[in-house]
């Protein structure tokens, strides 16, 4: 495993690991971090292990604080960050520490992660972010981080991420890669949401994890958790608990807007034309029909 720069088509560069050419992003490096990443599959599961698993700037931080609160039972701020239970970042040590039940996350493929988890039929939340507003949301990401040192311009991020060169590889892969996984896996438990359901009506999506989940639980405690969960909330109360100098400005950017859309301000024409074709290409054979717009 090494560090890589990658160039976009002015040299701006992206700092990533490079992993038998997947790439993983550099920050929060354990201290023997490429053995911790190639024993993973090793590791031993338990039969109340949650995974929730999406490509990045997907609104992984909104469900882990849900499925959280859901697990514990209690309608209670989390106080500590997603990042401390997220896979490729966690020593096995950490992972067999941490008190179940556990709530673990992770943008890496399914292969990469402990073979028993998958034998134990573990639940997995899996959500989807429309491609154009996550292309927004890691160009800010990635802008922001110190760890990526990188400067690029807007217009050279969307061939860069159209082509993947950039941590976790490109949105087409690991989109096609899941339905292909979900296809294969009917039997499997795994509960599928996307960013756009969750804006539409959050607290009937908190209902819905709470079913999947088997949490017997009242009305109150679902909207409870959903108020807790809401953006404006969420933005003041975890931004509190990131550490603010992995962030230019030391101002951390998690929490940036939470909306769908937002690829309007930010796509020219040309380039939503330019993304179109791609994906129509890439995507022809897939049945995911990602919402680029919510109806008001
Ligand atoms: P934006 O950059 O578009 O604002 P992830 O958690 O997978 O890194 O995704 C981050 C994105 O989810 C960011 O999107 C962030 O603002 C948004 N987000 C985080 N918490 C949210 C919440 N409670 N409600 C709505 N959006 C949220």
């Amino acid at each position: 495993m090494s560090i890589k720069k990658l160039p976009d088509n002015s040299g701006a560069t992206l700092t990533v690991l490079d992993l038998d050419g997947y790439y993983l992003p550099t920050f929060l490096q354990l201290k023997n971090h490429e053995e911790e990443l190639r024993s993973m599959p090793d590791w031993k599961a338990r039969d109340d292990d949650v995974m929730i698993c999406t490509y990045p700037k997907s609104g992984t931080h909104w469900l882990w604080e849900i499925v959280s609160m859901m697990v514990r039972k209690k309608a209670e701020r989390i106080k500590t960050v997603k990042e401390t239970a997220m896979m490729e970042i966690m020593a096995k040590e950490t992972h067999d520490n941490i008190p179940s039940p556990r709530v673990l996350n992770t943008h890496v493929y399914f292969e990469y992660l402990p073979k028993d988890f998958a034998e134990r039929k573990c639940k997995i939340i899996y959500a989807l972010r429309n491609p154009k507003d996550v292309a927004v949301s890691f160009f800010n990401h990635h802008s922001k981080i110190r760890e990526y040192e990188f400067s690029g311009t807007w217009e050279d991020y969307v061939q860069r991420y159209i082509k993947g060169d950039l941590d976790y590889g490109t949105w087409f892969d690991y989109t096609l890669k899941w339905e292909k996984f979900m296809t294969d896996n009917q039997d499997y438990p795994i509960f599928v949401t996307t960013f756009e359901d969750m804006k539409e009506d959050s607290l009937r999506e908190v209902t819905r994890i709470a079913k999947f989940l088997g949490v017997d639980c009242d009305q109150t405690f679902l909207q409870e958790v959903n108020d807790l969960c809401h953006f404006d909330r969420m933005k003041k109360e975890k931004n509190a608990l990131e550490q603010a100098d992995g962030w230019k400005g030391d101002e951390p950017g998690m929490y940036r807007k939470g909306e769908v859309g937002d690829w309007k301000n930010w796509f020219t024409v040309a380039q939503s034309e330019q993304f179109d074709i791609v994906y129509q290409e890439k995507m022809k054979d897939s049945k995911v029909k990602p919402r680029f717009t919510l109806r008001k």
